[in-house]
C-alpha cells in the first residue's frame, strides 16, 4: 500500500538511493535534513532520476516543532530515520556531539511521532552495535557490545526503541542493521560523496583509481583472515535502499520492536575488493600496507537469514557490481 513517508537524513547517501525506490514503487516521499553533511543540489538530480519532484523540508531532527509541522502538513504515515552522524573517530574525539545529534535528535523524532500518533518507524542502525565478533556471522542475537560513541548511539537508540515498542503496542519499529553499504544508483548519477578524505575504503579506492589521491593505505596484513587483510560484508547501497521498502511492507502486518542484519552473509578482504575495483575500472589501485587501524575487528559479516525469511529480502548485487557503480558515479563527478 502507497505510503506517504518521511524521510530523516533524506538528503544523504543511503537516504537519497531509498527515495529513489520508495518513490519508484509509488509511495509519497518527504526528505527532511539540515544538510550538514550533504547538499541540496541533490533534490534536481532526485527529480531527474524518478521524473517527479520530491518535497523538501531544511530542518534539524532536534527542531521537534518543526518536525511536528512537517508531520502534519504532509500527512504522514511512517519514518524512515537516517539523519545522524557517522563517523566513527570523530565520535571518540567528540562523544558528547554523537549522543546530542543521534540520540537526542531521536527522542525529539521520536516525540514528534507520537504528537501524530504515528506508528511506523525505520531506525538505520549498524553491525558495529555488535562489537567484537563472539562469534560468526553475526545473527541477530549475538550480544550488542558497540566499542565507540558512535556505535553506542546506535545501540541506545536501539533500546529506547525497544522501551517504546512494549510501553504501546500499536507501535511497528525496525531497526535495521547495515553491514558495509558500498556502491551507488545505475545512473552514476548519485553516490557517496565524502567530504574531505574518505574514512571509509570503497570511496577512498574511487579516489585513487581517478587519480586524486596516489595510493590507499591497506591498513594491516597480519589479521587472522585468508590474506591477512580485514574482512567486511559489502552490501550494494541499492540493495540496501531495497531492504527499507521490504522493512515497511513487513511493519504492515506486524507490530513491535524488530531487529535485522542487512548483508549479503559473504566476506571480502581488501585486497580482494582491490581487485574487484581494479577489473572493473580496467586500471591498477596502487596501494601499500601499513599497520593496523586502531580499533578495526579483523573480520565480520552477517548471517542475513532472518531478513530472508521475514523480509522477503537478500541481497541480488554482487561485489563487482558494487565497484563497477561506484567507479561510474566517480567518473560522473570528475
Ligand atoms: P550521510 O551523512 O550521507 O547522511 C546522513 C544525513 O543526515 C546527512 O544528509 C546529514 O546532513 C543529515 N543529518 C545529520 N544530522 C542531522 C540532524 N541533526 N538533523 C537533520 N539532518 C541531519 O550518511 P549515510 O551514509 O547516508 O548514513 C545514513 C544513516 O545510516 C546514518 O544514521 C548512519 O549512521 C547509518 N549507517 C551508515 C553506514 C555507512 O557506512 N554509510 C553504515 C551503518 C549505518
Ligand atoms: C567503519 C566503522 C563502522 C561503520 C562502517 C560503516 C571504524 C572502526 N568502523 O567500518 O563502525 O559502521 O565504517 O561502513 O571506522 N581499510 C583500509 N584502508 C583504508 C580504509 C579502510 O585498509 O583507507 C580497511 C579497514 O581496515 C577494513 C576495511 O578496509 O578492514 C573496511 O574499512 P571501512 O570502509 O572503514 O569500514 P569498517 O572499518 O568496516
Amino acid at each position: 500500500m502507497a505510503e506517504r513517508i518521511l524521510i530523516t537524513g533524506g538528503t544523504g547517501y543511503i537516504g537519497s538511493h531509498t527515495a529513489v525506490v520508495l518513490s519508484q514503487l509509488g509511495h509519497d516521499i518527504v526528505l527532511y535534513d539540515n544538510l550538514s553533511n550533504s547538499s541540496d543540489a541533490i533534490l534536481d538530480v532526485l527529480q531527474e532520476i524518478t521524473g517527479k519532484p520530491i518535497p523538501f523540508v531544511k530542518g534539524d531532527i532536534r527542531d521537534t516543532d518543526l518536525v511536528i509541522h512537517t508531520l502534519k502538513s504532509h500527512n504522514i504515515d511512517a519514518i524512515i530515520h537516517f539523519a545522524g552522524l557517522k563517523a566513527v573517530g570523530e565520535s571518540v574525539e567528540k562523544p558528547l556531539d554523537y549522543f546530542a545529534n543521534n540520540i537526542q535528535g531521536a527522542i525529539s523524532l521520536l516525540k514528534a511521532l507520537q504528537t501524530q500518533s504515528i506508528n511506523t518507524f525505520i531506525f538505520s542502525s549498524s553491525a558495529t552495535v555488535y562489537g567484537e565478533p563472539q562469534y560468526l556471522p553475526f545473527d541477530e542475537e549475538h550480544p550488542t557490545n558497540a566499542l565507540t560513541p558512535y556505535g553506542r548511539s546506535k545501540k541506545h537508540v536501539e533500546e529506547i526503541l525497544k522501551d517504546l515498542a512494549s510501553s504501546n503496542p500499536a507501535l511497528r519499529i525496525s531497526c535495521l542493521r547495515y553491514f558495509n553499504p558500498v556502491g551507488a544508483h545505475e545512473s552514476g548519477l548519485i553516490g557517496e560523496n565524502p567530504k574531505g578524505k574518505p574514512n571509509n575504503i570503497m570511496p577512498f579506492i574511487a579516489q585513487v583509481a581517478i587519480g586524486d589521491r596516489e595510493e590507499l593505505c591497506v591498513f594491516g596484513d597480519d589479521y587472522p583472515t585468508s590474506d591477512g587483510t580485514g574482512v567486511r560484508d559489502y552490501i550494494h547501497v541499492m540493495d540496501l535502499a531495497e531492504g527499507h521498502a521490504s522493512s515497511l511492507a513487513f511493519l504492515e502486518n506486524n507490530t513491535g520492536w524488530h531487529a535485522f542484519n542487512l548483508g549479503s552473509g559473504t566476506g571480502f578482504s581488501v585486497l580482494e575488493l582491490i581487485h574487484a575495483f581494479e577489473e572493473e575500472a580496467n586500471c591498477t589501485i596502487p596501494y601499500r600496507i601499513i599497520g593496523r587501524r586502531a580499533g578495526d575487528i579483523a573480520e565480520y559479516y552477517s548471517n542475513p537469514d532472518k531478513a530472508a525469511k521475514l523480509l522477503g529480502w537478500k541481497t541480488k548485487r554482487n561485489l563487482n557490481e558494487m565497484c563497477s557503480s561506484t567507479w561510474q558515479f566517480q567518473k560522473k563527478l570528475n
